[in-house]
């Protein structure tokens, strides 16, 4: 089998990542411009103030983009470029980068998929208490439809949120991530219930606003359980695990999935936090659950369980020696055949692969080279596992590879490096890595070249 003729062979970014410009063109700051500033929150105090200053070299990245041939290319918006108090004056300036980023794309022949939020919240609004604030979700709806007014004629895939699970959990509960909280579980679950509402009147307020039709979706952590074997015993097992909320972590995909998808909170997660959620009926379940297009997986890794001697799941832990990534993560290509299965049989919704990729530890070689045989095995892997699901019936329409260029990677700063591109920061050359060239081959052969 191979991949569909229409198939979106994607790479993906992220605003705070790689834009820069920090205070530039009337942006206002964000909670990651006052997250990098405390001591110790980032890697040697790293920070995206510069990061690949692609703000100003953005017509430069498309051309890298089109070299590789690119049929998609996943970007953010930064929420405070365009609304420097998160709410209010709009700041056409900073909408003008995103509508110059969207013509370039296009000329150069790149669908733009478009996220709404990929973590840089408006400072100013965290200070009016961010997502614990009832009025959170209509904050951002108001924000999306300034967007949407200003892009859906040119751009005509969204996603609303990227990743809730993080920026609520490692944002507000381990404090990980900016804004640096660690609030008690009432609050922490609070701000999931915020963003879900966010999510749902964002798409509302896209849908409202759009002058064509958009295909909408948002983009979480695909949390991904393998079965240790073939067994019916441990396919079970697996299928239990990936979407139980047995009240441990509001990790749990079925947390986020459920309602959006099927209009309901998990029973477990409800009788779990019974007394911590805030009101939940009717009103807020029509709101969150509004008809999507796709559902957007960020997928990096798995866990693998199997069927203990009660039945219930349980997680195998990977051999010693087992393959890693440079940030620990383990190498599990078979998250892309698991993931896109198990998500598609519970939410009937087809595929986006809206991230996956893998950090190592390459640098330029004497000959000026960017070698990383690890990162075009990775992507062998991965996507023949994909297609894999593919044959058997899921319904994928793309593949992001995070990213399309080495990057500020949050908390570790820039000492991981994700991208198919290496950035030298120093003095902001970009190299194609081996991996960009294998890649286009991959993209140029519609999948032929992965074998
Ligand atoms: C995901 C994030 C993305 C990047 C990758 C490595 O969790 O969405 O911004 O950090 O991981």
């Amino acid at each position: 089998m191979s991949f569909p003729s229409d198939f979106v062979w994607g790479a993906a970014a992220a605003s705070y990542q790689i834009e820069g410009a920090h205070a530039e063109d009337g942006k206002g700051p964000s909670v990651w411009d006052m997250f990098c500033k405390k001591r110790g929150a980032t890697f040697e105090g790293h920070h995206g103030e510069v990061a690949c200053d692609h703000y100003h070299r953005y017509a430069g990245d498309v051309e890298l983009m089109r070299e590789i041939g690119l049929r998609g290319y996943r970007f953010s918006v930064s929420w405070p470029r365009v609304l420097p108090s998160g709410v209010g004056p709009i700041n056409e300036r900073g909408l003008d980068f995103y509508d110059r980023l969207v013509d370039a794309l296009l000329a150069a022949g790149i669908q733009p998929y478009l996220t709404l939020f990929h973590w840089d919240y408006p400072l100013s609004l965290y200070q009016r208490g961010g997502w614990l604030n009832p009025d959170s979700p209509d904050w951002f709806a108001d924000y999306a439809r300034v967007v949407a007014d200003r892009l859906s004629d040119r751009v005509g895939w969204w996603m609303t949120l990227n990743e809730p699970q993080c920026f609520t959990l490692l944002g507000h509960e381990t404090a990980v991530h900016a804004p640096g909280d660690q609030l008690e579980l009432g609050q922490v679950l609070l701000t999931t219930v915020n963003a879900l509402l966010a999510h749902g009147k964002a798409v509302q307020a896209l849908r409202a606003a759009a002058r064509r039709p958009l295909k909408i979706g948002f983009a979480p952590v695909g949390n991904v359980s393998v079965p240790a074997s073939n067994s019916e015993a441990d396919r079970h097992a697996a299928r239990e695990h990936m979407f139980r909320c047995d009240g441990s972590s509001a990790w749990a995909n079925s947390w986020w999935m459920d309602p959006i998808f099927l209009g309901r909170f998990p029973e477990d997660g409800l009788r779990a936090w019974a007394g911590r959620l805030p009101e939940l009926g009717p009103r807020e379940l029509e709101t969150i659950r509004q008809p999507l297009d796709f559902f957007g997986a960020n997928i990096y890794w798995s866990t693998v369980v199997r069927a203990g001697e009660d039945g219930k799941p349980e997680v195998v832990r990977n051999p010693p020696g087992a393959p890693i990534n440079a940030m620990g993560w383990p190498i599990s290509p078979e998250s892309l055949y698991w993931g896109p299965k198990l998500f598609f049989e519970r939410y009937q919704k087809p595929i986006v692969i809206t991230e996956n990729g893998v950090t190592l530890r390459e640098f330029m070689s004497v000959d000026g080279r960017i070698h990383d045989p690890g990162r075009i095995d990775f992507i062998t892997r991965y996507l023949r596992e994909l297609r894999r699901a593919m044959s058997e019936g899921v319904p994928v329409l793309g593949y992001f590879h995070w990213s399309i260029m080495d990057n500020f990677e949050w908390a570790e700063g820039y000492k991981e490096r994700f991208g198919l591109i290496h950035v030298d920061y120093a003095t902001q050359q970009r190299t194609l890595k081996d991996s960009a060239y294998f890649y286009r081959d991959v993209i140029a052969s519609n999948g032929a070249a992965l074998g």
